[in-house]
């Protein structure tokens, strides 16, 4: 692995054999539309992520499995399901680089500057396809709840911040409500889909619902404090209506590090174990610019 590699993606230093199994699956879901037109494009947009969103439903299930002192290996629909949610991932971020008017992503255009904007909005149409493609095959009820709740609730944070980069009565609360939805419903989801393909119960789940739903606040507060490019996007309103003031940004920070530290509390609740290590690191490994 070279240097080059791990800062494209700071998760490869600790966790490349997770990373290259669960690349090994989406390949393997993806290659299921190598005579598609989609093929291409959707190579394109899938390749590059850091995959933090599947590693961490892997983890959460293996958390949950030496919780319950389970030995046994990753599960094939522990993978299916990592794919499931990395898709849902890659469909919204063609949508929100245009949204957004971001021209490029991970180094590379983004996809509607690549594709063009008819090519965006079918090719996200097609991912849905592919995921419920995967539903079916996991087929499990819970699951499917799951990854339909965060599809619905991501696109209902996607409007809510439509709407407030309007509002000029634009509070902070707001803004945690918008990242509660947009970001965190999908973190949420991927915690809690490990825990049940783990064989969690229901305390189990909730807690580990709770530590994907409060990393994935800090995820998105540690994005917006890091990425100030992009004028229009409410958290670089939040700043001008303060003023530009240190203090907000001081204060941002402090409540990206208090949702980490919740984030841990919760899986304080879990037995400790290898897995659960990893987790806690990778809520540290958010302290890192991505
Ligand atoms: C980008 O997510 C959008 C946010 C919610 C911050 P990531 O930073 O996880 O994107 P990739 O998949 O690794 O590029
Ligand atoms: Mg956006």
């Amino acid at each position: 692995m070279n240097r080059r590699n791990i800062e494209a993606n700071p998760l490869l230093e600790q966790f490349s054999s997770y990373l290259s199994r669960i690349d090994k699956y989406l390949a393997r879901e993806l290659d299921l539309y190598s005579w598609s037109e989609f093929y291409t494009p959707l190579r394109y947009a899938s390749d590059g992520g850091k995959r933090i969103r599947p590693l961490i439903l892997i983890l959460s299930a293996e958390t949950i499995m030496a919780n319950k002192k389970i030995t046994s290996d990753i599960t094939e629909d522990m993978f299916l399901a990592s794919c499931a949610i990395e898709l849902l991932h890659t469909e919204s971020v063609i949508h929100d680089d245009i949204i957004d008017k971001e021209d490029t992503r991970r180094g590379k255009p983004s996809f509607h500057v690549k594709y063009g904007y008819n090519s965006s909005i079918l090719t996200a149409d097609f991912v849905l396809g592919i995921i419920l493609n995967i539903c079916t095959k996991i087929n499990n009820a819970r699951v499917s709840a799951e990854l339909s709740m965060a599809a619905t609730k991501m696109s209902e944070g996607e409007m809510m911040e439509i709407k407030l980069t309007k509002d000029p009565s634009l509070k902070n609360d707001d803004y945690i409500k918008v990242i509660e939805h947009k970001t965190a419903s999908l973190f949420e989801a991927a915690s809690k889909i490990g825990s049940l393909l783990g064989g969690g119960n229901e305390e189990e789940i909730c807690a580990m619902g709770s530590f994907g739903h409060l990393i994935g606040i800090a995820y998105q507060i540690h994005d917006d404090i890091m990425d100030w490019n992009n004028e229009d996007r409410l958290f670089n309103i939040l700043v001008r209506n303060n003023e530009q003031s240190v203090e907000f940004i001081d204060r941002m920070e402090q409540l990206y590090i208090s949702y980490t530290s919740k984030a841990k509390n919760e899986l304080k609740k879990i037995s400790d174990s290898v897995s659960k290590k990893h987790l806690e690191h990778l809520t540290d490994l958010t302290f890192l610019q991505f």
